[in-house]
Formats: C-alpha cells, structure tokens, sequence
C-alpha cells in the first residue's frame, strides 16, 4: 500500500486533506442518525455512537495536540471519560459523557486546533513520532477504524439507513484451491511508513506448502453446511465452541433468519433473501472453525494468509460504499492467484495476537501489546467497511473468538 504521503517528507496540505476528508465521512455516517439513537446503548459490547465521535476527538486532541505542543488538556475529565481503557463499553452511556451536539461541537474545535499546530509544525525526523508524519498516520488510522466499529452499531441497532440493495441471486463458482509452494517469505514490514507495530519488524519465515482456497466460503456454501447439521453435530465444534454455542443458542450466523422462501438476512434495514455468491459475514471464530471441520479443512494460520495474499494490493471491495459484501469474483487478486484477499469480510485465522520477534511497542503498548496473548484470534484483510487507508496486507485485526458483530468471515485452508 501506498499512503500517497508517508514515502517523502509529509506534506502538509496532505495532511490537512486527509484529516479532513476522514472527518467529513465520520459525521456523514451519523448525519441519517437521530440523538436518540446516537446516545443509545444498543449492546453491551458497543459504545454509543455519540461516545466513538467524542472519543475520537479526545484522541485526536492527545496526540496531535498534546503530545506536538506540549500542551495540557482542554477538559481534564476527558481523560477517563474517552480513554478507551477507563470503562468498559457497556457502561459507557452512564457516564457524563457529551451530549451530540456537544460532541460535534468538540471534534469542531478539535480539528481546528489540530490544524493550526500541524501549520506551525516543523518536520523533525529524529523525532520517531514525527518521522514519515507517524502521528498523522496513527490518528487517521484510528478515525477510520472507529468509522467500521460505528458500522457494527448502526448493523446491531438495525438502524434505518438507506443502503444500497444487494439482490444478486446468482450461484458461486464451486470452490477451488490454491498451492502455494513451500519457500520462505518476508512476514510483517519494516517498510510501511504508518505500519502499526504489531505489524512490525519484517522477517523471514520459512513455511511448508499448504493448500488455500481461491475465494472466502459463501453465503451458499455456509448454509450447506448449516442444512447438513453443522450447528448440530459434536464434532465439528471444538471445546469452547460448544459451550459457546449451548451458552448462547446459536443455530444461523448472526441477522440470519428462516423464512418460508429460505434463509433471510437483516443488513441494516433490511432483510434480504441471502446472494448466495456473497462471502458469508458475521461469524464467530468457532464458527469459521466449524465449517472448516465439515469441509474437510481448516483455518490458516495468519502467516499463511499473508504469504499467500502477497501483491492484492488494490481492487478490493473496502470503504463502505457497498454496505456489504459482494458476490466472489476476481478482485484483490494476489500473486498466487486467490481473489478477495482485501475487502468484503475479515478472514479469521487460527492464530493467537502475538508480537513479532523483535516486536517493540511504539507508540505505547496500549495499542497493541496489552493484548497480546491466547485470548484473541487474528483476522486479516478488511471489510467492505475498512478503508483502503487502513486495509494491507500485513494489518492485523483481533477480537474474542466469540464475537460476530464484526463483519467477519471465513477462507479456507488445508495442509500440502
Ligand atoms: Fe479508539
């Protein structure tokens, strides 16, 4: 990926245009929104939307503010209102938090005050925070990815938001498996200018050959294996998927619903007869595991997904426009030959959210390190929600393997 910036000395009017074209799309999300919805707590695993604006503010204030200036903080209690690792977001619509016109009030005054320090800013490379505009690159970042996470609310919520139909009936392709050869590959980057650093360093990884298939498991694809008893049967499940499923009642991915035509499926407002040729979205890692199981396969690891999604650089379905996935086809190909590789649903993999050898923790190890361990599963490659600003081949993406709010699906893999 090319930011379009990072590559020389950042120029400021690129900046400023960046920042404010992300802006611009952060409140066109919620313009259709009502202040009642934005205060809402619609689940316990989302903020409202009104604290993602606010807190999106105050982030933006504290690094691009703060931190360049060196100056104090316009509201003090801000600080445990809006760090994300103060309150859980369940108990976020409890607190004092702003009220909606306060808070677009607040990201007004924040991005003009932003502006003005980035126009006085001297570019200092020695500067880690400054070098290749990092800092720039991290606040965008985060305004992009809470832009997905409030897509995930305003999907929970079921909110009226005019979207485009998706009415493509068609059937998929039948699935089809890549080879890619045994060999080593760099895994990670140290070239990336606004890379992460879970991202980082890059090194070499010698992996044995595997099998992955072309395109992420269809909508069509997952309800076969729903009607041949998947939920049902013992042994596609692991351990914790089981319990999870008994816990939990699942029987369909999450918004599926049985009607007397077939499976329906909410997406925002709307229910839909399911496109068959569409990547199944909103699944749990144990379910990904589960059909893995029924066909035969199983998930790849997430080295395994960056080998082979090497060179899909460009041509996925991202930035929301579409407000879902689309029906497979040859799109983000890599050059082993697999298609959707960037965009439509995050593919989860069998792996746990670790640091890399010789990981160092930069900006601050709330990022990412906080979270390294077994309880997460990483998932690679976008959405039809993330920005293409956002969207690489060496992002990783992490949650609780029981979370399906996200737009997340599942490709297949399977040993040489
Ligand atoms: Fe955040």
């Amino acid at each position: 990926m090319t930011t379009g910036i990072g590559e020389a000395a950042p120029a400021k009017q690129e900046l400023v245009a960046a920042l404010s074209r992300a802006r611009e799309t952060t409140l066109r999300l919620v313009e259709p929104v009502d202040d009642e919805q934005l205060v809402a707590q619609v689940s316990p695993v989302m903020s409202p939307l009104v604290w993602d604006l606010a807190h999106i503010g105050w982030f933006e204030e504290l690094w691009l503010i703060r931190r360049l200036a060196d100056s104090e903080p316009s509201i003090e209690r801000f600080d445990d209102l809006y760090d994300a690792f103060q309150h859980p977001r369940g108990e976020r619509s409890r607190l004092p938090i702003l009220t909606p016109p306060e808070a677009r009030a607040y990201l007004e005054s924040v991005h003009r005050d932003a502006v003005r320090v980035l126009e006085n800013m001297r570019f200092d490379d020695s500067d880690p925070l400054l070098r290749d505009g990092y800092v720039y690159g991290l606040v965008l970042q985060h305004e992009l990815q809470h832009q997905e996470t409030m897509l995930q609310t305003l999907q929970l919520s079921g909110s009226a938001y005019a979207t485009p139909a998706h009415d493509d009936l068609k059937a998929p392709p039948k699935p089809e498996d890549v080879l890619v050869p045994a060999g080593p590959f760099t895994f990670g980057t140290s070239e990336q200018p606004w890379a992460y650093d879970n991202e980082q360093p890059a090194h070499v990884v010698d992996l044995p050959a595997f099998r992955i298939e072309r395109l992420p498991v269809t909508n069509e694809r997952f309800a076969e294996f729903l009607e041949d008893g998947g939920y049902r049967k013992r042994s596609y499940w692991s351990d914790d998927g089981w319990e999870w499923l008994r816990e939990e009642r699942v029987f369909a991915p999450l918004y599926w619903q049985q009607a007397s035509g077939g499976w329906v499926r909410r997406r925002f407002a709307r229910s839909e007869p399911l496109p068959p040729a569409e990547p199944v979205q909103h699944i749990s890692f144990y379910e990904a595991e589960a059909v893995a199981a029924w066909a035969g396969k199983r998930l790849p690891t997430e080295t395994e997904w960056e080998k082979a999604a090497q060179g899909a650089d460009s041509g996925g379905n991202l930035g929301r426009e579409s407000f879902g996935p689309l029906p497979v086809a040859r799109r983000a190909a890599s050059r082993v030959g697999c298609d959707c590789m960037l965009g439509d649903v995050w593919e989860w993999t069998s792996s746990a959210f670790t640091g890399y050898p010789g990981f160092t923790a930069f900006p601050y190890a709330e990022y990412s390190e906080v979270f390294f361990g077994d309880e997460y599963r990483v998932l690679r490659g976008g959405s039809w929600a993330t920005d293409p600003l956002v969207a690489r081949v060496t992002f990783r993406n992490w949650d609780y393997p029981r979370r399906r709010q996200l737009f997340s699906g599942v490709r297949l893999a399977a040993d040489a």
